[in-house]
């Protein structure tokens, strides 16, 4: 099996979504797509670093971001990864998708386990006092992460987790517990990791925050972390090349692109990404802000949307099952478990659950997915389907890559810019002036007479 296969079959039920007429009629924008991306003549052509990036990571750069993990790994039990958006989220899906589910029951030891928590991703009081209380015995260390190396939310995070640092080791040996991942000029970030003396890491300028997740943004937290970061690069690379040569049909990233834009003519403005197992949920994080921030502008886009089943089933299934026809389904679909639970017999059978003893836990979610993919097609919810042969490092890189590009296909396919986003800067603007940050005088005055 492929490590990324997408289907599209289920996009033709029912008879009110999509033909495969519509979808032959799509292939040569989204061939053109394809090639725009790889000739760098469309829109936003400064950002496209992340189309030859997985190919053109050298074993020297791994080597490198690993001997840095590893120094973190050494002095601290906790390493604490600071960063927002693009510089927060793929790291986060990564980590979750590649580990235990309850690997955080394990006390965390430095060099033997150590563990990445996030910061940075909000501005809640009690979040960074409950961090701060929950790190207190231990030994710390922080990934400081931002390309604009300007952002709030991270830059208040890591005053705060410096100053920590700085109070317990003392300013020179603050320094080697601190790496920062920021542009290689530009921003507050910079200046202060250069007057620190920081380790550093560069973010390429033209890779936008939401596809950087195989630069060190991602990569230094996951080698941090354990992850097997190689594995995940030689999977992105080869969807890379997958994505780059493959004709129409073949091609995962055009599929999946053309599918999704012949349903967003068609009428369905939502988009749900499904997926069965927990240890997903933020891949769906990920992938949310990949198409929100790339497609959602000009009043035009599909709103991301993503649920975990069979859980939100229980929550949200009503909707997806007869609410507005508004929206259609893509199902992350792994082939094989990593383990193996088989459900016993019962003698007495009180529970009436004999007529599944024997049977794997995988194969009652195998039929849960069959079952649910079919009542919501029937539904009027048309399915995409993402399969992979199980979860890995190699399959998640070559799913990282897969969406990115059908992301940028689909963007033009839209017609806009996908790697822009100029409505990310309104609240910023709102917020300064509301805290009353230096130039911002008038429009805090404003501001305030509409509160
Ligand atoms: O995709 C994007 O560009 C944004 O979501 C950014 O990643 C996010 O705002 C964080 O920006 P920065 O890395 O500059 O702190």
């Amino acid at each position: 099996m492929k490590s990324v296969n997408v289907r599209i079959d289920k996009i033709f039920e029912p008879a009110s979504a999509v033909t495969a007429t519509d979808i032959a009629a799509l292939r040569p924008e989204i061939e053109q797509g394809n090639a725009l991306l790889h000739s760098g003549e469309g829109k936003g052509n400064d950002f496209l670093g992340w189309v030859n990036l997985p190919s053109s990571i050298t074993p020297a750069q791994l080597d490198e971001i690993q001997e840095a993990a590893n120094v973190l790994r050494n002095e601290a039990d906790l390493i604490i990864a600071i960063g927002i958006g693009g510089s927060y989220l793929g790291a986060k899906a990564v980590l979750e998708a590649l580990s235990g589910s309850f690997d955080s029951l394990a006390t965390p030891k430095k060099g033997v386990n150590p563990r990445v928590l996030f910061a940075g991703q909000n501005i809640s009081e009690d979040y960074t006092w409950e961090l701060m209380e929950a790190t207190k015995n231990y030994d710390i260390a922080a990934i400081v992460i931002s390309k604009s190396g300007t952002t709030t939310e991270p830059a208040i995070a890591f005053r705060i987790i410096r100053d920590e640092i700085e109070r317990r080791y003392g300013k020179e040996h603050a320094a080697r517990r601190i790496v920062a991942v920021t542009d290689e000029s530009k921003g507050a970030l910079r200046k202060l990791a250069d007057t620190e003396g920081y380790r550093t890491f560069v973010i390429p300028d033209n890779v936008g925050g939401r596809f950087s997740v195989l630069t060190p943004v991602g990569l230094l937290p996951l080698a941090v972390a354990g992850v097997d970061v190689r594995g995940l690069v030689a999977g992105a690379a080869e969807m890379e090349k997958l994505t780059a040569e493959a004709s129409f049909d073949e091609n995962p990233a055009m599929q999946y692109a053309a599918a999704r834009t012949a349903l967003y003519r068609a009428g369905k403005k939502i988009e749900i990404l499904a997926s069965y197992e927990p240890k997903l949920q933020n891949i769906g994080e990920w992938w949310k802000q990949l198409y929100g921030e790339s497609e959602g502008k000009e009043g035009k886009g599909i709103f991301p949307a993503s649920v975990t089943l069979t859980a939100d089933l229980h929550s949200m299934g009503q909707y997806i099952q007869q609410g507005e026809r508004t929206m259609f389904e893509t199902v992350i679909r792994v082939a094989e478990p990593a383990h193996t639970f088989r459900i016993e017999a019962d003698k007495e059978n009180l529970d009436g659950l004999n007529f599944l003893a024997g049977k794997r836990i995988g194969e009652v979610n195998g039929m849960a997915i069959l079952g649910t993919m079919l009542a919501h097609v029937d539904g009027g919810v048309p399915n995409i389907v993402v399969e992979l042969p199980r979860i890995d490092a190699r399959t998640i890189g070559a799913l990282l890559y897969m969406f990115e590009k059908a992301c940028g296909i689909s963007g033009y396919a839209l017609g806009v810019n996908p790697f822009d986003q100029p409505g990310v800067e309104a609240y910023k603007k709102n917020m300064f002036a509301l805290l009353g940050k230096p130039g911002y005088e008038a429009e805090g005055e404003t501001l305030r007479k509409r509160l």
